[in-house]
């Protein structure tokens, strides 16, 4: 498991390291080129070396073009290796997609407007109980803490010495500093920054106080249950603070090494939790997925004249399942590629979308020729409005890697399309269905599972001028 988050580590950081790499190659063209002068001036004496001039080779501007020819040969070398190699990672930032910055204003700007402005409509509970993933696996090394704001809360993560991953509250009981901001792991521990206080990565237990002779049995931190599996780790959430009931289904080949890390996607999105539910709405396949991607994820645009030549076609069934899995739902989709008319068999797809509770969703891919495997399709609230969406796919590592990439990079640019829609959407709580589209009314009795009497809702709302 530690080399495959080593592995997974390194290949996200090759793509900082690309720009290191191009840096370094047009160093050493210069340099090559004030070498090459040196060995002229060299050759100028009685050594007896030939040099450029003696070779007839050219004068400086010459050379200058055979070295930055050969910087640029080396670049699209690394390029053409980080694009069939490195895994793709995209992350977008929250004002990055899904708002139309028009009249000159800056995203940023177009974001804040939208979210002051909108409607936000009678909303069920925001943190629904269940897992939720709050980082993958290779992101936290072993002796390494993070802080991360999920559920409203913040929280530190850090990784023991033994390569356990534990999750608990960030700040102090002593003195409420954040135990992820500049605290550092010791042993299976986590010590706080402030007094040096450390506490018990299992269950949050104070085990010492660096200048006190007794540690009270009451000092300890909140721990979360935790879980790593596929890559990743989760945390339990259950309002009335219960014990997981239910767990994250393991996918073997992850596991195993079978399918191996090819890229990860992140987005925010300022929304309700409602975002898995589009798996249920069947309908809104046929109209916002059908453009070609190659029109892109402005839906001002997505149905231009230009691209209507590509178009996908979806057949799509949701089905929640019964005990003892039934907080796993599973949509299956049939897709298809029409390029003028003409039906491209070859790209025809079948995906399992199978959810195992509120925030986890896993697109299962089997294809004759594509190969086979998952993307997990993650969301989980940072705050009532706002959710961190994460996809991370695995796929078979006898495939090359553009494949996954290709897959990867296709679902983020349908998914940019719906984030459009979820930035500016009401949530309607009876919402006005045709017989058609049954299943969404089906999807959110399933989802209504995950939430109990005490789910917290959010305190405030701006729905209404009446004061
Ligand atoms: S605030 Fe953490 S040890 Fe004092
Ligand atoms: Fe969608």
């Amino acid at each position: 498991m530690l080399t495959l988050h080593l592995q997974m580590r390194m290949m996200d950081s090759q793509n900082m390291l690309t720009g290191k790499v191009a840096a370094a190659v047009i160093g050493l063209a210069v340099c090559g080129m004030f070498v090459i002068q040196g060995g002229e001036t060299l050759g100028s004496t009685s050594i007896g070396f030939p040099t450029w001039r003696e070779t007839g080779l050219l004068g400086a501007p010459a050379r200058v073009m055979i070295c930055i020819t050969a910087g640029l040969f080396l670049l699209a070398g690394v390029w053409l290796y980080r694009l069939l190699y490195s895994p793709l990672v995209l992350l977008r930032a929250p004002d990055d997609v899904g708002y139309i910055a028009e009249d000159g204003r800056s995203k940023a700007r177009a974001a804040n407007e939208v979210r002051r402005r909108r409607k936000i409509g009678d909303l069920p509970p925001v943190y629904p109980n269940g897992w939720y993933r709050v980082l993958d696996s290779h992101m936290l090394e072993r002796g390494e803490v993070k802080n991360v704001s999920v559920l409203g809360e913040q929280l530190a993560v850090f990784r023991g010495e033994d390569g356990k991953a534990h999750v608990m509250d960030a700040y102090c009981p002593h003195l409420g500093a954040n135990l992820a901001v500049g605290g550092r792991v010791v042993g299976n521990c986590l010590e706080c920054p402030f007094h040096g206080w450390q506490f018990r990565g299992d269950d949050g237990k104070c085990v010492k106080i660096p200048y006190a002779e007794k540690v009270p049995e009451f000092a300890k931190v909140s721990s979360w249950y935790s879980r790593e599996v596929n890559s990743q780790i989760l945390v339990w959430f259950h309002c009335d603070g219960e014990d997981p009931h239910w767990t994250i289904p393991e996918q073997p080949e992850i596991t195993n090494g079978e399918w191996v890390y090819r890229g990860r996607t992140e987005h925010f999105i300022n929304a309700h939790i409602e975002i898995p539910e589009n798996a249920a709405d069947v309908a809104h396949l046929g109209h916002l997925h059908t453009p070609g991607i190659v029109s892109g994820v402005d839906l001002r645009y997505t149905n231009s004249k230009t691209w209507e030549f590509v178009r996908h076609d979806w057949k799509a069934q949701w089905e929640p399942e019964s005990e003892p899995n039934k907080h796993c739902s599973q949509m299956l989709v049939k897709h298809s590629l029409t390029v003028f008319g003409c039906h491209w068999s070859l790209l025809d797809v079948n995906v399992v979308a199978r959810q195992a509770g509120p925030g986890v969703v896993f697109l299962q891919f089997d294809h004759s020729f594509l190969g086979r495997g998952v993307i997990m399709h993650c969301v989980t609230p940072v705050e009532p409005l706002l959710q961190c969406v994460s996809h991370t796919i695995f796929y078979q590592s006898s495939i090359p890697p553009l494949v996954p990439k290709f897959i990867l990079k296709a679902e983020s640019i349908q998914f940019e399309r719906d984030v459009m829609i979820w930035n500016n959407k009401k949530y309607i709580s009876k919402p006005l269905l045709v017989k058609e589209d049954s299943a969404i009314q089906k999807h959110r009795r399933w989802y209504s599972q995950f939430y109990s009497e005490n789910s917290p809702r959010l305190q405030y709302q701006h729905d209404t001028l009446n004061f």
